[in-house]
């Protein structure tokens, strides 16, 4: 199947390219394949050796857990502890991108290292067809952080995964675009009541508060509960600039809007179109020959405040 010559292999998402992902996946080896947020990098979760090739792919540290995808709801009462709550959430926003982080089953058929030693697990019912098929089809539940090295920008294009990723990887399945384009949002649902964001994302905070009835609670702890939320991440290696109307002749210029930019988040002020581009600009940015990267203002509003947050952590 692979060639010699190459460690890689990205295919299309047909049959024989399902198929063979999800042979892959069930012999214990990894697949990058697309969801409707980001490319993932994905391993059966039941499996040490399988979530230990992750860690040491992406280069992440131990102590970051990774979110379980399943294809459906039963599957993830076998792995989470669902109330109420989760059945509206579920309800209303799976499949899609929403990650919940409960309180782990007993027994949970996961590997340990998945949640890093946690009582709590990240789990999430991807929309993509893509993945819907390989969950599906395989019946696994699968590890799977986005497809990048530690620390560094997320795939939204298969090209971006074989460019950070490739010779870790012997198949990546190319779904073309990600529609979303930035991470799922992920909220945390507190056993005695009450919940908190700990990744804003496609779905908005608002969205999740119509849905729980109650306002977001403040977090208990200082401390970092999402440790993928550490500050310096979503990095392209070079200092940017945000909230920038004008570039210097060393800055590779992100616009959006009325600010052109060298390239254009939206040129019509469109801040879903914004975030499935973000990415893409920023690995534009990383490659180009400007040492700096500057970027045009974003409205915090809707999914704004999610593509601010990932830029603030990609200046940081
Ligand atoms: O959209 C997404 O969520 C993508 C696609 C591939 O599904 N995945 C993704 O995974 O963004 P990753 O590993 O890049 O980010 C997972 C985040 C990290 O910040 C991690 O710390 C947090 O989820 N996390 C995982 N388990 C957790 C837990 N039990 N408690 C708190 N945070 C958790
Ligand atoms: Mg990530």
């Amino acid at each position: 199947m692979s060639g010699k010559h190459h460690n890689s292999q990205i295919r299309a998402p047909d049959a024989a390219g399902i198929a063979a992902a999800v042979n892959t996946l069930q012999g214990g080896q990894l697949v990058a394949l697309p969801t409707e947020t980001v490319y993932g990098l994905a391993a059966r979760a039941d499996c040490a050796e399988a979530v230990a090739a992750i860690y040491r792919a992406k280069g992440r540290p131990d102590f970051n857990p990774l979110i379980v995808h399943v294809g459906t709801i039963e599957h993830a009462a076998t792995i989470a502890r669902l109330d109420d709550r989760v059945r509206g959430l579920a309800d209303a926003f799976w499949p899609g991108p929403l990650t919940l982080v409960l309180p782990l089953q007993k027994e949970a058929p996961i590997s340990p290292a998945v949640t890093a030693g946690l009582s709590t697990v990240a789990i999430r019912c991807p929309s993509h067809p893509v993945m819907r098929r390989v969950l599906l089809d395989s019946a696994l539940a699968l590890a799977a952080p986005s497809a990048n090295r530690s620390g560094a920008v997320s795939p939204t294009h298969a090209a971006h995964v074989a460019a950070s990723l490739g010779d870790k990887v012997s198949l990546i399945l190319d779904g073309g675009a990600c529609a979303a384009g930035i991470e799922s949002t992920i909220v945390a649902l507190r056993e005695g009541g009450g919940w908190q964001i700990l990744r804003p994302g496609p779905i908005a905070v608002a969205q999740i508060a119509a849905i729980l009835g109650e306002d977001e609670q403040e977090a208990a702890s200082a401390g970092i509960e999402a440790p993928g939320q550490l500050a310096s991440h979503y990095s392209p290696g070079k200092p940017i600039r945000l909230n920038a109307i004008n570039a210097a002749s060393d800055e590779f210029f992100i616009g959006f809007g009325p600010v052109a930019g060298m390239v254009n988040l939206s040129t019509g002020g469109d801040l879903a179109e914004a975030a499935s581009r973000l990415y893409a600009c920023l690995h534009r940015a990383a490659a180009a020959i400007e040492p700096r990267i500057a970027v045009a203002p974003i409205p915090e509003r809707g999914i704004g405040a999610a593509i601010k947050d990932r830029l603030r952590r990609a200046a940081a």
